[in-house]
């Protein structure tokens, strides 16, 4: 049975990669899990230093439209969702997602990629989640270092410890 769907959005791929991580985990332990990615209509710059200057505040300033979701949510009796940290926030393509579909009375557990600076990321996902259940929160860190953006500070086991929180 396909009982767990991992959705995520991730702008320069750490997102992207502890995703698929997780997918596969659940899949190792015989749960079918599915994955689901997040995007912009309009795609973001390319350029790095530009977004980062463009989504300053982003919590109170903007709102950002989002490709339409096909997948069946009410399938999935868990959820896990992944996001990157914008301006000590969940990423503004996250927070869409969050308003526009109704994630209510599943279980789910939640996380930020960051470099440090957290914010209120678990905030928001309890604010948006107003009717869910949050078993777990991972703060998931990787390097401030602009030449090592990918790499990963979190520990696996600490990835594989807030996954355990879904049973
Ligand atoms: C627009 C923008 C804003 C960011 N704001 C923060 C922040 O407030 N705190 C933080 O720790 N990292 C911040 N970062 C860094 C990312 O959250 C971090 O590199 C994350 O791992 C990227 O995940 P991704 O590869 O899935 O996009 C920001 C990056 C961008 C592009």
């Amino acid at each position: 049975m396909t009982d767990t769907l991992v959705i995520y959005y991730s702008f320069t791929g750490n997102s992207k990669k502890v995703s698929e991580y997780v997918k596969e985990k659940l899949n190792e332990k015989d749960r079918k899990a599915n994955i689901l990615e997040l995007e912009p209509k309009v795609p973001f710059s390319t350029d790095y230093d530009e977004v980062v200057e463009e989504w300053q505040n982003n919590d109170i300033k903007k709102d950002v439209e989002i490709k339409e979701v096909t997948i069946d949510l009410s399938k999935y009796k868990k959820i896990v969702l992944i996001t990157c940290t914008w301006w000590y926030g969940i990423s503004p393509v996250m927070k869409r997602f969050l308003k526009d579909y109704d994630l209510s009375g599943k279980d789910i557990i939640v996380a930020s990629s960051n470099a440090g600076w957290l914010g209120h990321c678990f905030r928001d996902y309890k604010t948006l989640l107003p009717n869910s259940n949050i078993k777990g929160e991972l703060d998931l860190v990787f390097s401030s270092n602009e030449q090592e953006r990918d790499k990963m500070l979190t520990t696996q086991e600490e990835i594989d410890k807030w996954i355990e929180k879904l049973n």
